[in-house]
């Protein structure tokens, strides 16, 4: 049987992630969860170790600060490959990613080392996202694919499943990424190691209680790596035409 681990990153998400976790269970009963909590101030870390000690199949990783969303995934990751997971899951607490979705994500067609949740091919939707934000990941995709030349319509995106065996084959020690340009790292890497990456459609839907964590440094940081990334990989085509 494939053991999987859904992992919850959460910075201030005490309202949102009680139902997070419910909807999971209720969906996939047969997963576990890790909430990889930053020492939120609003005592979210505490209600997941209250709500872990009831359940058997919910985990939680507590960090002392807020580090970004990278560093989260990093900490969960090794946590899931040390325990054996056969397939790691990335979730929001905020209630974007429906629980409902996670099935379809899981059951993605053919043999993928990545599924992508993604908002952003036929059937995949958002819903209450002011026009700023769509702009943005819409933006931002559209760069991301022409910057790197990779065919993935949302790679920013932060619902997605990991075969373990592609985890193991990277290199995560060496992912620097910090804030939500850890997805579009992260695809990149699995794409170049030779992995398979799926899309299937979801629908994202917009937080009802507490606020995104999203900020102008985390947009910079991606636009400065994928703009490095880009003209590394041009650099290196360069150089390899010369050498022939
Ligand atoms: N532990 C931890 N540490 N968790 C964090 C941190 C952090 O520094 N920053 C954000 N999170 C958690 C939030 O608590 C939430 O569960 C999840 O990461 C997503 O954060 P949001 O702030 O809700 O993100 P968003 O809705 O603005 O952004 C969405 O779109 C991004 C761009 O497409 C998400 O789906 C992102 O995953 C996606 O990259
Ligand atoms: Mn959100």
């Amino acid at each position: 049987m494939v053991t999987t681990l859904v992992i919850i990153p959460t910075f201030n998400e005490r309202e949102s992630l009680p139902l997070q976790v419910d909807g999971v269970r209720r969906e996939r009963p047969d997963v576990d969860i890790l909430v990889v909590d930053d020492a939120s101030p609003d005592g979210t870390g505490e209600w997941a170790a209250s709500r872990a000690l009831e359940d058997p199949q919910m985990h939680v990783l507590h960090r002392p600060g807020k580090q970004g969303l990278g560093a989260a995934y990093r900490a969960g990751f090794a946590w899931g490959l040390e325990r054996g997971y056969d397939v790691l899951v990335e979730m929001d607490a905020d209630g974007s990613h429906r629980a409902e979705d996670l099935a379809r994500v899981l059951d993605a067609p053919g043999e993928w080392d990545l599924a992508i949740g993604s908002r952003w091919v036929p059937g995949g939707a958002v819903e209450n996202w002011p026009a700023h934000r769509r702009l943005l990941s819409t933006g931002a995709n559209t760069y991301v694919r022409w910057m790197l030349a990779i065919p993935v319509r949302d790679a920013t995106a932060g619902f997605r499943a990991y075969r373990a065996s592609a985890l193991r084959a990277l290199d995560l020690e060496a992912v620097e990424s910090q804030g939500y340009c850890f997805q579009v790292d992260m695809a990149w890497r699995v794409i170049r190691s030779g992995g398979a990456v799926v899309e299937v459609p979801i629908v994202f839907v917009e937080r009802e209680h507490g606020a995104s964590k999203m900020s102008g440094e985390i947009i910079r940081e991606a636009l400065v790596k994928v703009t490095v990334w880009g003209m590394k990989e041009r650099a290196a085509h360069v150089r390899r035409a010369f050498s022939k």
